[in-house]
């Protein structure tokens, strides 16, 4: 059932509960719109044995694009030349829990993967970073992972983005797909800035557009307070109410973010939020962070949209957490970049993270992307 010409997917975490949520997205063409796919799924050996009825109930799916389904807890062998790389496996926050009381315990497991890539994954692998904290987990692994192009990394942001779109559509009474362009900027945590009023828009069935900005000129206060806290809290939210972390939306986010990015790309006039590496201090941020920004994606790259005008409120904010990347950076830096040596460990997780409704469609670009993908190893 092996195919070459698969696009080889290495999920980290795979038997946790963001994995059981994900594994279908890729595996029935979601994602990658009915191109063949083989998933290397990698787990701790405790969780290995769960991961082998997960590899069970894939298989009974009897999903027409899934070519391979290998189970290991050999990262080498799961990141070998695999095109795509999900970093989902971490400890996951536990109710009480800040997303940054993980840093210690889990950037030990990132560079880890980064070793682990360096060795053995292609320089045009492509990885998405879901495990938390999500921005500092990226920095730590592409830090590592040297032979890959920072370029190619990014953190999932996606989530707070779709909780975003869903609080505003529902503030103003309307579907959820009709609102565009909402930002996150910098963290995945609570420093986060979801931010409605730069740029963001209302389309209408018939395809006019309504700034939100205008839309919510007599909502201001929500706006800028209610709405931005309630994104921010969203995940230490659903933990307190679900007695664990998000699972179903994370995964949904995860396969939304793999989509636009690698295959669909994002529509003409839209943008989506992505935690990238900051190499060039977009809108005066320091470079040396992973910092979510809105994005344009084409051909499986993002570009950083660089024209939006922040009001001095959003300055402050993007600041804000800015500076929280900054400390967990410093809480890091001696974890980072400092082995040669290229032992390789992994523990991992069952966390998790909304339903997004995407309505990007395959398109001859999003089949190009594909093949661009395929072709890149
Ligand atoms: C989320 O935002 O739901 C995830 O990052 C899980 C968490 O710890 O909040």
């Amino acid at each position: 059932m092996t195919n070459s010409t698969a696009i080889k997917i290495a999920i980290s975490g795979a038997a946790g509960n963001i994995g059981y949520a994900l594994l279908p997205l890729l595996a029935n063409g979601y994602v990658f719109q009915n191109q063949p796919v083989e998933l290397r799924l990698l787990e701790i050996p405790h969780a290995i044995k769960s991961l082998t009825g997960t590899r069970m109930e894939l298989l009974d799916c009897a999903f027409p694009c899934l070519t391979n389904v290998m189970c290991t807890t050999d990262p080498l062998k799961a990141f070998e030349d695999a095109n795509v790389i999900v970093l989902v496996g971490g400890f996951p926050r536990k109710k009480g829990m800040a997303r940054k009381d993980l840093i210690q315990a889990n950037t030990k497991i990132f560079t880890s993967m980064g070793q682990a890539m360096n060795e053995v994954a292609s320089p045009n692998a492509k990885v998405l970073v879901v495990a938390n904290p999500a921005n500092t987990n990226c920095l730590a692994a592409l830090t590592e992972a040297s032979c890959i192009p920072s370029k190619n990394f990014c953190a999932l942001t996606t989530l707070d983005h779709q909780r975003a779109k869903f609080q505003i559509a529902n503030r103003l009474g309307v579907r959820a797909n009709r609102v565009k362009n909402v930002t996150i900027w910098g963290n995945h945590s609570e420093t986060q800035y979801p931010d409605a009023l730069t740029g963001g828009y209302y389309i209408s069935e018939s395809g006019e557009k309504s700034s939100l900005k205008t839309l919510l000129a007599n909502d201001l206060e929500w706006a800028m307070n209610d709405f931005v806290n309630i994104v921010q809290n969203r995940g230490k939210s659903v933990i307190e109410v679900r007695g664990n972390s998000s699972a179903m939306s994370a995964a949904m986010a995860t396969a939304d973010c793999l989509k636009t990015w690698l295959v669909a790309g994002t529509k003409e006039g839209e943008t989506v939020s992505m935690a990238v590496y900051n190499d060039k201090g977009y809108y005066g941020v320091q470079p040396g962070i992973v910092f979510s920004f809105p994005c344009e994606c084409k051909h499986g790259e993002w570009f950083v949209k660089e024209d939006l005008q922040l009001s001095e409120f959003a300055q402050e904010k993007l600041k804000v957490t800015e500076s929280e990347l900054f400390e967990e950076r410093d809480a890091v830096q001696e974890l980072v970049g400092t082995s040669r040596k290229r032992s390789v460990s992994i523990v991992s997780a069952s966390s998790s993270m909304t339903t997004s409704e995407s309505e990007v469609s395959l398109s001859t670009a999003a089949e190009s992307s594909a093949q661009f993908l395929r072709s890149s190893i």
